[in-house]
């Protein structure tokens, strides 16, 4: 009876430790998956902040060597050709991009470039000199107050046409360096050196002069 007492007894200790034992063991489970969902959770959450960066290179100013690409339009991404360029204009805008890495450097807007090909003829000897079969490249952003320069029209006062920023209505003469020939812009449109080599332009230097608006707008 004892025996039995005692055998009844230990048979309920056991179901009690099976018991807490299977408590334990579904607490630890459930403690593992948690675990294992907050992981996926954080890895989610990284993939997501990484997909949100901007590429490495994407926010430096042009460098030598770099591809030019339209930053717009039914082209947009695709190499800015010579044969693309419509003979006195209007300009076009594009992007440098690094040709190892396929890197767009468009994170900046101080990278927006208007290409624009003119007569040889009409330019001055210093722009002549700097520019490849009438090409030239300058800033696509005004000295003023950082808008973007949109416009090719004739000047407000000349019988040309000229880079028109809207904002205020300055206006850059193209032919002479990009100089300001109306409206309030302090200083001339930063340009870029270009190369051509089989029919493609790519960055033959560091931007010319200051790149961006002189005061807020
Ligand atoms: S920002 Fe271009 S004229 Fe003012």
């Amino acid at each position: 009876m004892s025996r039995a007492s005692f055998n009844t007894s230990s048979s309920s200790s056991d179901n009690t430790a099976e018991s807490d034992a299977d408590t334990c063991t579904e607490q630890t489970r459930r403690a593992l998956l948690m675990n294992a969902l907050a992981t996926t959770a954080c890895l989610a959450c990284s993939t997501q902040v990484h997909a949100g960066e901007d590429a490495p290179g994407s926010d430096e100013r042009p460098q030598k060597g770099d591809l030019l690409v339209f930053s717009e339009g039914d082209q947009e991404g695709k190499p800015v050709t010579a044969a693309a360029l419509s003979a006195g204009g209007p300009p076009v805008h594009a992007w440098p991009k690094d040709p190892k890495t396929s890197v767009v450097r468009s994170a900046s807007r101080l990278n927006e470039i208007l290409i624009i090909r003119l007569d040889p003829t009409e330019l001055d000897e210093q722009t002549k000199a700097r520019a490849v079969d009438g090409i030239l490249a300058y800033s696509a952003i005004c000295s003023h107050a950082g808008c973007p320069v949109t416009a090719w029209v004739k000047s407000d006062v000349g019988d040309k046409e000229v880079l028109k920023c809207m904002c205020h209505n300055s206006e850059y003469d193209p032919r002479a360096g990009a100089q300001v020939v109306f409206g309030p812009a302090p200083r001339r449109l930063a340009a870029l050196p270009l190369a051509l080599a089989d029919g493609s332009l790519s960055v033959a230097g560091n931007f010319i002069g200051k790149v961006g608006g002189a005061q807020p707008g």
